[in-house]
């Protein structure tokens, strides 16, 4: 039991994905692959992709005000929302815009970026302001829009990534149900996954350089990254239980960053966690980044899947590299 009133609960989620569809098939149109061997590699068979007109901002308020209506909770009640993304609308940052559009008139907001581990990362960085007793009501925002920033023509990248949102509602309370946690980076293995800006020198006056560039597409080393999180995400999560007093067999449900069906099958077996308990959508998503985690929980729950009380270990991985997993009871 904690300190009356600075425990931690996720009440509610929510979740929201573009209306348009792209199966293999459709890619196959595009580069030189199959169904068979995306949904044989990665366990992808579509993903949603937003249009010109659909913002990031507009895919995370929906989700938003989908967890905020599961929680019972008003956005005037916020204190804080964090968005966690690696693809805002505005370099500086969207959030704002996400709290103007809630009417979440009291709330804080701010974005954070840890790639495909952001909602973890955001989890943890959201319950230090409930731990410290400083906030009571906190949004946390899961959302990318990868497809802004996928190489369409590179067939070992394209066809990997989704674009969603998914969000939480969590709330200080008497029992703390964020159990344990364990958060990574190693940057020296950032060249592995990246999505870097690409300068080009603009004169401003004789002698005076300064870079006026963009962002280049995202390149990955699929291998490295591969063997990166098979090895890395099992130890965060026994750190994590470890943290939490629990072992991997009181887990309910193992819900990953979904990035690759393999990923999460050679984890699970690693922890030797029954894959009934492995959560995927990976099939009609693909990965979605910092939406994925969310998203799964969300869609898991609304199915009756995940109930009140039961313990759901979560672990992300990506770009940084980054890496971390937390465990917490639902509801
Ligand atoms: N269709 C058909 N052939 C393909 C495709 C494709 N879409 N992509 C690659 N190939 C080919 C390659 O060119 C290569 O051919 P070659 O042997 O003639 O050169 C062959 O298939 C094997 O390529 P690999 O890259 O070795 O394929 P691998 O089995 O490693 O699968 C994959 C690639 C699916 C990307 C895998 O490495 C993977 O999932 N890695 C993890 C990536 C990941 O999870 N990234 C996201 C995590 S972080 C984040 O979410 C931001």
């Amino acid at each position: 039991m904690n300190q009356l009133g600075t425990g931690i609960s996720i009440i509610g989620c929510g979740s929201a994905a573009p209306a348009t569809s792209l199966d293999n098939q459709a890619l196959t149109h595009i580069v030189e692959t199959s169904d068979e061997w995306i949904a044989s590699r990665t366990g992808i068979r579509e993903r949603r992709v937003a249009s010109p007109q659909e913002s990031l901002a507009q895919l995370a308020t929906e989700a938003s005000k989908n967890a905020l209506e599961m929680a019972k909770i008003e956005p005037q009640e916020l204190d804080l929302i964090i968005l966690a993304t690696s693809s805002a609308d505005d370099l500086f940052g969207s959030a704002g815009l996400i709290q103007a559009k809630l009417g979440a008139t009291r709330a804080v907001a701010f974005d954070m970026t840890a790639a495909c581990s952001g909602f973890v990362f955001g989890l943890v960085t959201a319950s230090q302001f409930i731990r410290t007793g400083t906030y009571r009501n906190i949004l946390l925002i899961g959302a990318d829009i990868l497809s802004r920033w996928v190489d369409w023509k590179d067939r070992r990248t394209c066809i990997l990534f989704g674009d969603g949102a998914g969000a939480v509602v969590l709330q200080a309370s008497e029992k703390d149900n964020l159990l344990g946690f364990e958060l990574r980076s190693d940057g020296a293995g950032y060249h592995n996954l990246q999505l870097a800006y690409q300068p080009q020198p603009y004169e401003i006056i004789p002698g005076v350089d300064v870079s006026q560039g963009g962002y280049n597409r995202i390149t990955m080393n699929g291998q490295e990254i591969y063997r990166f999180a098979v090895k890395k995400v099992p130890e965060v999560i026994e750190k994590a239980l470890f943290r939490a007093n629990l072992t991997s067999d009181q887990i309910d449900w193992l819900i990953m960053h979904q990035a690759n069906q393999r990923i999460l099958d050679a984890v699970a077996q690693r922890m030797k966690i029954e894959p009934e308990k492995v959560i995927s959508n990976l099939a009609h998503h693909g990965n979605t980044s910092a939406a994925s985690i969310p998203l799964a929980l969300d869609q898991a729950v609304r199915e009756g899947k995940i109930k009140a009380g039961d313990v759901i270990a979560t672990a992300g991985f990506g770009a940084g590299l980054s890496w971390g997993a937390a465990i917490f009871e639902w509801g």
